[in-house]
């Protein structure tokens, strides 16, 4: 059994984007394996320092979301990450022996920074986003990090981090993480653009059944298909794309075939593809408005989830204060 750990940023609601491709992934993670989910706030901190009351806002709606998806509190250690103060204190004592250079080197820090460049980004926080996350999977010691292809330097990073560690301390108190590449998400937005908040273009799981409809309707197809008869492409289509999360394997190629062929619509193709969404998304919905309802409950999931994380975050930390001569 590996032990894994995975943090998401709550900068906002969750969108379908989100749900096809890292929590379907993570439902079946925490049938198999330790698992550790947690909203990752301070790194959301790191970009929204200036407005943070929208990462306060975004927590317990991730945290709802992530509940009424079926991420299960008996089966995973759920939390949020500032209510473990560990990570803080575990990525000091990691700043003192990581060189400056590590960090600048690793690509996310130019490159959001340039695609980001409205917002002042060149802090001391931004720079070691990749520490802090550093310290989120060694307090757990980590066999296994789930992570898109854009965030394995980052593994990187705390692989070379925790040798550097174990070496200055001629200790392995620290387990050095792999990363576990999952497929990025082929779900996009309603403009053929991948699906983001700051596109308005997503589907969010706390869309009603009405309103995602709608969404659906005015889709990007495959721009081809001007009339009913020109034929189209499914593989540069979002719909299909959902299609081929939602739908059954004979519909999926009928779909495609017909495409191909303008044996169907646009129109049509939708309401059938929507016809297999809304049976998956539907008991989403019901749990989340029912977690609504009680936030007392997910109140009471996210303080146990940070009890069982301290306890093991404070054991971690302990060995590494020993092996730094800083016990008591
Ligand atoms: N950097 C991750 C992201 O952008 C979030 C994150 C923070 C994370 N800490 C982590 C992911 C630890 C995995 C493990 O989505
Ligand atoms: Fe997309 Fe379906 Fe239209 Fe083909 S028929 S372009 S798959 S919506």
């Amino acid at each position: 059994m590996s032990t894994i750990v995975s943090g998401m940023r709550p900068t906002g609601k969750l969108h379908l984007g989100h749900y096809f491709g890292v929590i379907d992934n993570w439902l079946k993670l925490q049938s198999q394996h330790q698992c550790y989910f947690f909203a990752a706030d301070w790194h959301s901190l790191t970009t929204e320092y200036a407005d943070p009351g929208i990462v306060r806002a975004s927590v317990k709606s991730i945290l709802i979301d992530w509940l009424a998806a079926g991420i299960d509190p008996k089966k995973a250690v759920i939390f949020v990450q500032s209510h473990v103060p560990e990570h803080a204190e575990l990525h000091l004592l990691l700043s003192m022996i990581t060189p400056i250079s590590w960090l600048e080197r690793v690509p996310s820090f130019k490159d959001l920074q340039q695609e980001l460049s409205h917002k002042e980004l060149s802090t001391y926080g931004f720079l070691g986003y990749p520490l802090l996350q550093t310290a989120d999977v060694a307090l757990y010691k980590a066999t296994h990090v789930p992570v898109g292809q854009d965030q394995v330097a980052h593994i990187e990073l705390s692989r070379e981090v925790v040798r550097r560690f174990n070496f200055l301390y001629k200790k392995e108190v620290l387990a050095e993480p792999q990363p576990m590449l999952t497929r990025a998400s082929k779900i996009l937005g309603s403009d053929g653009r991948k699906m983001s908040k700051s596109y308005d273009n997503s589907i969010y799981l706390s869309d009603s059944a009405a309103d995602t409809e709608k969404k659906i309707k005015g889709y990007f197809t495959d721009p081809a298909r001007k009339l009913r008869k020109d034929p189209g492409n499914p593989d540069i289509c979002p719909i299909y794309h959902f299609h081929q999360q939602v739908s059954p394997k004979n519909v999926q190629s009928q779909v495609a075939a017909d495409c191909r062929s303008a044996a169907i619509g646009c129109v049509d193709c939708k309401k059938l593809m929507l016809s297999h969404l809304n049976p998956v998304i539907e008991p989403l919905r019901e749990r989340r408005s029912g977690l609504e309802k009680n936030v007392k409950m997910v109140d009471d999931i996210i303080n146990e989830g940070a009890v069982k994380a301290r306890t093991v975050a404070q054991k971690t930390l302990q060995e590494v204060k020993d092996v730094m001569g800083f016990s008591v």
